[in-house]
């Protein structure tokens, strides 16, 4: 047998391109005779619009159309959970938040398309901002929507909360607090918009090209078949990519002018019109019995959704479903709410608020810890969850649970760090733990995938799927599973992605759920397509199917190893019978529906596990941290791609690390890179990533997935060592120098 492709480290076939420059972003794109298009966005945070006059817009020479909601030709309403869509593509009577779209300049060069817009009047009249969620929620509030400004809540509840903390050796109370963060890619918003034999196409940057269309359709009044969405190479996305951006615009733009249409977004324009993660307030109650088992966790969270729900629905219900992390817990009691306030929105961000309770759960479980004098690690040793354990949705988990691994491989190298010399300067240094599970994929929801493989003339293959690559390596992985599922050289793989007219849906690239869905959905397609070519080389060999093997190049015989057809062969015997074959797979995970009021069910079929230490030194004159080093093992089930997953690891601790001392959105401020900070190769720790596979048996060759836990434990790792060194706890992400000063001050006490 040939070497299996899932394993191996062979880069990724994008490499080269990437690095040397060659590959053409959705921003390199021009088209002959295209438009250049400007959005003019609101100035206030929640105003009625009372007027909007385009007439001196329109005569700037060069400005083709300026277009307003009147003219929206379908539903002018979009959002990506449609129970909860709520937002417009140009703002109808009202805005909600600054950003908000309120008219689109079409024009003949990008110079006359941003003087038309300047030269658009839109006469506002201010209504009462509400910027804190716990005051949307009085009764006196604004409502920033008819339905009001609880935008979704989740309750999970089990047990009896009340006793089990009455009973406790030790409870431990605290509030916590995370920041607004901007996902930051590298790449901002682009798109160009044509039309092409009576069909939109629309060719942008996007985690989900097929929920795009769905939109665009809905926006446009246009059946499926008149929209194609065309994924370009995508530079990031982090969750800040699944919303609509810049597609409707172009859409709309194209759909009435006949012309192509090209918008690419300023970094300006990308913070002021993206979604932001969700900023979190969580209390916490823990209640430990003297040994450190817990015996209930009580959350009250409270996150800021902004003017628009996007993904608030499934940032609460995963928070709640998270929020006392991956240790059997029998009474339970949370509550979880979005809210809409006039901040920019919130949606999806790697994790989808998973990494907000991670930073309440895991500070918590150190403090029960301290309280009882037991060491951190060893306390979550003892409730780690384990195969067959129910989790606080009354789970059972099934074998593929590898936490308990990666808190001992964590376990051994916090061994040889304590005491070790430090890396950069003195000062005090801690070294500190942080531990998640995390559910693959949407949570208690149908969440297919489908995928396509064909057998090529030239006896290759071609992959079609309509998963996003947007850099975090879906295209290797996915190539991988198909060429083991044949049994052939990956190199045999072609690979046709994300576009709407030739791939089917694979669902969004969200979730962390490309390598487990799409990859169980190409094994199924794989296995297919290789059962019938092995029927066919029965035929030309006559040998029977079961006796056949493919291999590398060819079919062989198992029996008679001298017994062979190359894989052209059976190609061209398919070419000669009327054509080639391909094949359907498709994934859709088992979960069932959380029940509304106690939030029993099965919200996911498998879960990622990790966990990660984190060693800091902080200087006492100006309370800069380093974060020195950081060791993570993370259960991926199986590493399809090693490389890729340690790639994965290292990029999520260097966002880790921006969310524990850095990265705060400040809607007021930050209008670009030069005031949100974020984390540079300067800031970051040496990171040591550890591969644990617990192989799930419903995952493509065992492998569940690692995008957003990657990022999950460190935030809680670096601010636990950052408690030890200062000897005083920090309540409120980030922890930046004030923060820090202010805790090393109160340590001494
Ligand atoms: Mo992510 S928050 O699932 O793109």
């Amino acid at each position: 047998m040939p070497r299996g492709a899932v394993g191996s480290r062979s880069p990724r076939r994008d490499l080269l391109d990437k690095v040397l420059g060659r590959v053409r972003f959705a921003a390199d794109l021009k088209v002959p005779g295209m438009l250049h298009l400007v959005v003019v966005r609101s100035t206030e945070a929640h105003a009625r619009v009372t007027g909007i006059d385009v007439g001196e817009a329109a005569a700037v020479p060069g400005v083709v159309r300026v277009f307003t909601a009147a003219d929206v030709p379908g539903e002018n309403r979009y959002g990506i959970i449609r129970p909860t869509a709520d937002q417009h593509l140009l703002a109808e009577g009202r805005v909600r938040m600054v950003g908000d779209p309120v008219a689109l300049v079409a024009a003949e060069t990008p110079e006359a398309a941003a003087e038309g817009a300047r030269r658009v009047r839109v006469a506002y009249e201010p209504l009462p901002a509400v910027l804190d969620p716990a005051e949307a929620l009085e009764a006196a509030a604004v409502r920033i929507h008819e339905r009001g400004n609880l935008c979704f809540e989740q309750r999970v509840v089990r047990g009896d909360v009340d006793r089990a903390l009455s009973e406790a050796a030790v409870v431990v109370e605290g509030t916590y607090e995370t920041s607004r963060i901007e996902h930051a890619y590298i790449e901002p918003e682009a798109g160009v918009a044509y039309l092409e034999d009576g069909v939109l196409v629309v060719v942008c940057c996007t985690q989900n090209p097929h929920y795009d269309r769905r939109d665009l359709c809905r926006l446009l009044g246009l059946p499926e078949e008149r929209v194609r969405v065309i994924q370009a190479p995508t530079g990031g996305g982090f969750g800040g990519k699944l919303d609509l951006s810049v597609q409707p615009f172009v859409a709309l733009a194209t759909w009435h002018t006949g012309r192509p249409c090209r918008l690419v977004y300023s970094r300006e324009e990308s913070f002021a019109a993206s979604s932001k993660r969700h900023p979190f307030r969580m209390r916490y109650r823990t209640a430990a019995d003297r040994e450190g088992r817990l015996l209930a966790v009580e959350a009250d969270l409270l996150a800021d959704t902004g003017a628009y729900a996007s993904y608030g629905l499934a940032v609460a219900i995963r928070a709640a479903v998270h929020a006392a992390g991956p240790y059997r817990v029998p009474n339970v009691r949370v509550r979880s709410r979005a809210v809409y306030t006039n901040h920019p929105f919130s949606g999806a961000m790697r994790g989808f608020g998973a990494p907000q309770v991670a930073f309440g759960y895991e500070s918590q479980m150190d403090r029960v810890a301290d309280a009882l004098g037991l060491d951190p690690l060893e306390v979550r040793r003892r409730n780690a969850l384990g195969p067959g354990e129910h989790t606080i949705t009354g789970q059972r988990l099934g074998p593929s649970v590898g936490l308990r691994e990666c808190l001992e491989r964590v376990g051994r190298v916090r061994a040889r760090w304590d005491g070790a010399p430090g890396l950069r300067g003195d000062g005090p240094v801690g070294v500190g733990v942080g531990a998640m599970y995390y559910g693959i994929g949407n949570t208690g929801m149908s969440n297919p995938s489908t995928a396509h493989v064909r057998f090529d003339e030239d006896g290759g293959f071609t992959l079609f799927t309509g998963a996003a690559e947007i850099g975090q390596g879906s295209d290797r992985v996915l190539t991988a599973v198909c060429a083991d599922a044949l049994g052939v050289d990956p190199d045999r793989v072609r690979l046709v992605r994300a576009d709407t007219a030739l791939t089917a849906d694979a669902g969004a690239t969200s979730a962390s759920r490309q390598t487990y869905i799409s990859g169980g959905a190409v094994l199924e397609a794989g296995q297919a397509l290789g059962e019938r070519i092995l029927r066919r080389a029965e035929d030309l060999l006559e040998i029977p199917a079961e006796d056949l093997v493919i291999e590398g190049d060819r079919v062989r015989s198992r029996s008679l190893p001298s017994r062979e057809v190359p894989l052209e062969e059976v190609a061209s015997s398919f070419a000669k019978a009327g054509g080639m074959p391909r094949e359907e797979g498709r994934f859709d995970p088992e979960t069932t529906p959380l029940d509304r009021e106690s939030g029993q069910g099965v919200p996911y079929a498998t879960y990622a596990f990790a966990a990660q230490v984190a060693r800091v030194r902080v200087d006492p004159v100006t309370g800069r941290v380093r974060v020195e080093r950081i060791a993570a093992a993370h259960d991926v089930g199986r590493g399809v791609h090693p490389p890729g997953v340690r790639g994965q690891i290292t990029g999520g601790v260097a966002m880790g690390v921006g969310m524990a001392l850095m990265e705060a959105f400040d809607p007021g401020r930050d209008r670009n890179l030069d005031t949100y900070l974020i984390p540079t190769a300067a800031d970051m720790p040496r990171v040591h990533p550890m591969i644990v596979e617990a192989p799930e048996p419903t995952g493509p060759f065992g492998a569940k997935g690692v995008g957003e836990p990657a990022l999950i434990p460190t935030a809680p790792a670096v601010l636990n060592a950052l408690a030890r060194a200062c000897g005083a706890r920090i309540w409120r992400l980030p922890a930046g120098l004030e923060e820090v000063l202010e805790a090393l001050g109160r340590g001494k006490e």
